[in-house]
């Protein structure tokens, strides 16, 4: 018969026995890449939010299991096209349920053999040649976004005109509707917010969130929000309507990609797809023609470059993608933007394969997570230059071939290798296209000179707001 002092010796045991279980735990996960230079506390905890990513050399540890590179000479082997490292559990974080079932977005997915069985069938949607099929949606969006802006009077703030502007494109080349009510865009928008905010919230504890959250115990969390809804809701229209062949759109893509590979393309990939889409696909886009703005309007030499080879040469209205591809200075200002402002702000997380990775005199054991350091790259001089600070689109004109590619290999606004923005070419027509309209019409200038660039970062760095004046060149408004 057990007596009764037997539970507490024995709750006694087992709390110590779990005690020092967990501190040898930590102990074993410090002395694993105790080697990297890095905060403390990173060596003990994932919840150290790591801000000075520049000061610790070429490695630096971040995080017990994680440490961020800035030699360039990695980046091909960490983001590969061949020899993939699979994306860190920090993806699982923003996988949502529905109906009840966890469903990956397109960037969420950790399993490179099912990216490529997704690619075999639909890369072909992204393509420049396929830009072509889709151009006839983003014209419609640029008139709607000109003759918004020319009913605008006084001062205007272009961010969350361009992340209707974005959105509103968006929508039209993935599902061939435009977000029917302003209300409906602004839940949409939202939910993409909310989505982000989680995801930042969680990134450094994706097991615990699992855990906490994706157990079936839970309901509310992990459900989608008006984004996963809109998806939802958009595939099982189409799905009504006789599925593929019924529009000229991404979805259609997909519905075709289902046709070849069922096994593959089930609805809930399919709906993952179409969330990510939208997701990766809008204020991405938004924030980058923020930023090109931004930067033309604090740099006059530049912004009147821009001026006088748009308003200098004839194209059509909004100008054809062809007629766009003919501004390279405007590509090259999309270019430098986005080096000087990456818009992911958490690391782009990878896993090392089993084997491990040497760099330089460091070995990294298998399982350990690593991510490029894209700050530190970004602004490296011997790649951009002894002016890597400034905003200088030039330095994409006057490159040797040799430089040119070794600095598109080092920007990563659009990230880098296999798992690279895949939306990256309707994001470039979507800003040839508006950027020249925008210019012929209007001449542009910062309602306070003296405006400093604010920044909000969950996932993303999204500037704040951009509050300019317009002056319409033929002297009229409305
Ligand atoms: C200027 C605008 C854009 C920027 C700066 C941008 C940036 C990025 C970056 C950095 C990644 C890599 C993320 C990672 O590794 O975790 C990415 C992935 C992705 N982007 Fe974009 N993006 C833009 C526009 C678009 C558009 C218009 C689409 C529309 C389809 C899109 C769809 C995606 C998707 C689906 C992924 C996931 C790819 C994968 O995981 O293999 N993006 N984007």
């Amino acid at each position: 018969m057990a007596l009764p002092g037997d539970s507490l010796i024995w709750a006694l045991v087992s709390t110590s026995v779990a005690i020092i279980a967990l501190l040898l735990r930590l102990v074993q996960r410090y002395l694993a890449l105790r080697h990297i230079p890095g905060p403390r506390l990173a060596a003990w905890s994932d919840l150290w939010l790591f801000k000075q990513r520049c000061q610790y050399g070429p490695l630096v540890r971040y995080g017990p299991k994680r440490v961020l590179f800035s030699d360039p000479t990695y980046i091909t082997t960490v983001y590969g096209t061949t020899k993939v490292y699979d994306k860190a559990p920090y993806y699982n974080v923003p996988v949502v349920k529905i109906n009840g079932k966890l469903t990956r977005s397109f960037a969420t997915i950790r399993d490179e053999k099912l990216m490529t069985a997704i690619k075999r069938q639909i890369a072909f949607a992204f393509s420049t040649t396929s830009m072509r099929d889709f151009e006839s949606h983003v014209d419609l969006t640029v008139e709607n976004f000109m003759s918004k802006l020319r009913r605008k009077e006084g001062v205007v703030d272009l961010v969350p005109m361009f992340a209707f502007y974005a959105f509103d494109s968006i929508c039209r080349l993935a599902f061939s509707d435009a977000l029917g009510k302003q209300s409906e865009a602004e839940a949409v928008m939202k939910g993409a917010k909310e989505r982000f905010k989680y995801w930042f919230r969680w990134g450094a504890l994706p097991e615990t969130e699992e855990l906490l959250f994706k157990n079936r115990f839970i309901k509310g969390v992990g459900t989608p929000n008006a984004l996963g809804q809109l998806a939802q809701g958009r595939f099982a229209d189409r799905l009504e309507k006789g599925g593929a062949g019924v529009h000229h759109d991404l979805l259609d893509r997909l519905f075709q990609a289902q046709k070849a590979d069922p096994s593959t393309f089930n609805p809930a990939l399919m709906i993952g797809i179409s969330i990510s889409m939208i997701h990766a696909g809008s204020e991405t886009t938004g924030h980058t023609l923020a930023n090109v703005f931004w930067e033309l309007l604090k740099n006059p030499q530049h912004y009147q470059r821009l001026v006088s080879e748009v308003r200098g040469a004839s194209w059509s209205s909004p100008p054809t993608l062809a007629e766009a591809r003919r501004f390279p200075f405007i590509e090259a200002c999309v270019k430098e933007a986005g080096r000087m402002h990456n818009l992911f702000a958490d690391p782009l997380e990878r896993v090392v394969p089993a084997s491990g990775l040497q760099i330089g005199d460091t070995f990294l054991p298998g399982g350990t997570i690593i991510a490029a350091n894209t700050r530190a790259l970004s602004f490296n001089t011997s790649i951009f230059g002894a002016d890597a600070h400034q905003f200088n689109p030039e330095r994409f004109l006057n490159a040797s071939p040799t430089q040119l590619a070794t600095m598109e290999r080092t920007n990563f606004h659009f990230s880098q290798g296999k798992r690279n923005c895949i939306g990256m070419n309707i994001a470039w027509m979507e800003m040839l296209k508006l950027i020249p309209a925008i210019v012929k019409e209007f001449d542009i200038e910062l309602a306070n000179p003296y405006a400093v660039r604010e920044e909000d970062t969950w996932v993303m760095n999204y500037t704040r707001d951009l509050h300019v004046k317009l002056s319409p060149l033929d002297g009229k408004t409305g």
